[in-house]
């Protein structure tokens, strides 16, 4: 009897330590691991808060200008604007469907900070390349249209943007959560059998069985093309199987975040290797 109650106090003192060591641990993590976010008021009432992560960003009560309001228009409904006499120039992709929450989203190619990364050098161009130039080449692949005039007011507009969005990143160059996550590239072509799977699975009941996308009832796509006429075309950043890979990594399925990956980087690669082994429009020539 004795030797049971002396047990059962040992059960009740080992299980105490295991919910104090617990309990730490947890609030460890909330403590030191969750990114506060600063809003931009804050930012704005400190001069001395910079960022220096994308993740530490938050899109709140931003001040109210028009020309950069304009920008962050175009950004989110690309579609609806570049025309030339009522035809479409380009496909209906908009910039937001890559630059994720109109340029806010971490290792979504995000566009904060990038007031203080460009001019860049390109190894493409083997020279450097600044941000209007950067911006156009994302017109003329991404959005398989034409360069835009730098002097323009859509051009202005969308740069007013991304300076409002760079506004507190004070350190000349990157910052943490720019560009695409780093994934472990496989030593071996991509698998479009492989990555077909996966696509089936994960992706067609946003993108459809047949990459096109998905339309609402006004005709706007409610999900993205993948492939076809009217996605990127094969110039395209998201045309190199690494770099689609890399995107989806960080934020495909939908929802998805860099923290908090669901395809493994295998799957990634294969399944960007499918989306990218069919055909989509080519990019004209003659132009940078
Ligand atoms: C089909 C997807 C897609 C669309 C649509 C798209 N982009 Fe991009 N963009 C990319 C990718 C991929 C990169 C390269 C990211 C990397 O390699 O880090 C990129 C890079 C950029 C960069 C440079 C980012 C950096 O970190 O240096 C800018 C600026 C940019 N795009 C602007 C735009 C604008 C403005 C639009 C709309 C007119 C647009 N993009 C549309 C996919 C897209
Ligand atoms: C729940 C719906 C959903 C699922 C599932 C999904 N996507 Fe997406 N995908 C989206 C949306 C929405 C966007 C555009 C993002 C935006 O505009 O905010 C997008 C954008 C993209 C883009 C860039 C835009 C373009 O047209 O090229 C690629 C590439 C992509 N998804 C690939 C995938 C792959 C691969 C999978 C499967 C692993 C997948 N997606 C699963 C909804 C989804």
């Amino acid at each position: 009897m004795k030797g049971n109650k002396a047990l059962f106090e040992v059960y009740i003192l080992t299980g105490l330590v295991c919910l104090v060591f617990g309990a730490t641990i947890i609030w460890y993590i909330i403590e030191f691991t969750n990114q506060k976010e600063i809003s931009v008021k804050e930012q704005q009432k400190s001069k001395n808060i910079e960022i220096t992560d994308v993740g530490q960003f938050k899109k709140k009560s931003m001040i109210h200008d028009e020309l950069s309001e304009y920008g962050e228009q175009i950004v989110k409904y690309t579609s609806n604007y570049f025309y030339k006499n009522n035809e479409k120039i380009g496909n209906h992709l908009n910039c937001e469907n890559c630059h994720i929450d109109a340029g806010t989203k971490p290792f979504a190619a995000p566009f904060i900070g990038l007031i203080k990364v460009y001019p860049l050098f390109s190894e493409r161009l083997n020279r450097m390349e600044s941000l209007e130039d950067r911006i156009n080449d994302c017109f003329e692949r991404s959005m398989n249209a034409e360069a835009i005039d730098k002097n323009s007011l859509e051009m202005k507009a969308i740069v007013a943007y991304i300076s409002k969005l760079s506004h507190n990143v004070k350190k000349e160059g990157r910052i943490k959560g720019q560009g695409l996550v780093e994934i472990q590239i496989p030593d071996r072509k991509a698998d479009p059998q492989h990555g077909k799977i996966i696509y089936n699975n994960q992706c067609s009941a946003c993108h459809g069985m047949n990459g096109q996308g998905t339309k609402d009832t006004n005709n706007q796509y409610t999900y993205p093309p993948l492939w076809g006429n009217d996605t990127y075309n094969n110039g395209a950043g998201m045309a190199q199987v690494v770099t689609a890979a890399r995107f989806i990594k960080g934020n495909m399925p939908f929802g998805t975040t860099f923290n908090k990956p669901v395809l493994t980087d295998e799957q990634a690669y294969d399944v960007a290797g499918y989306i990218n082994s069919f055909s989509r429009p080519i990019k004209k020539e003659n132009k940078h």
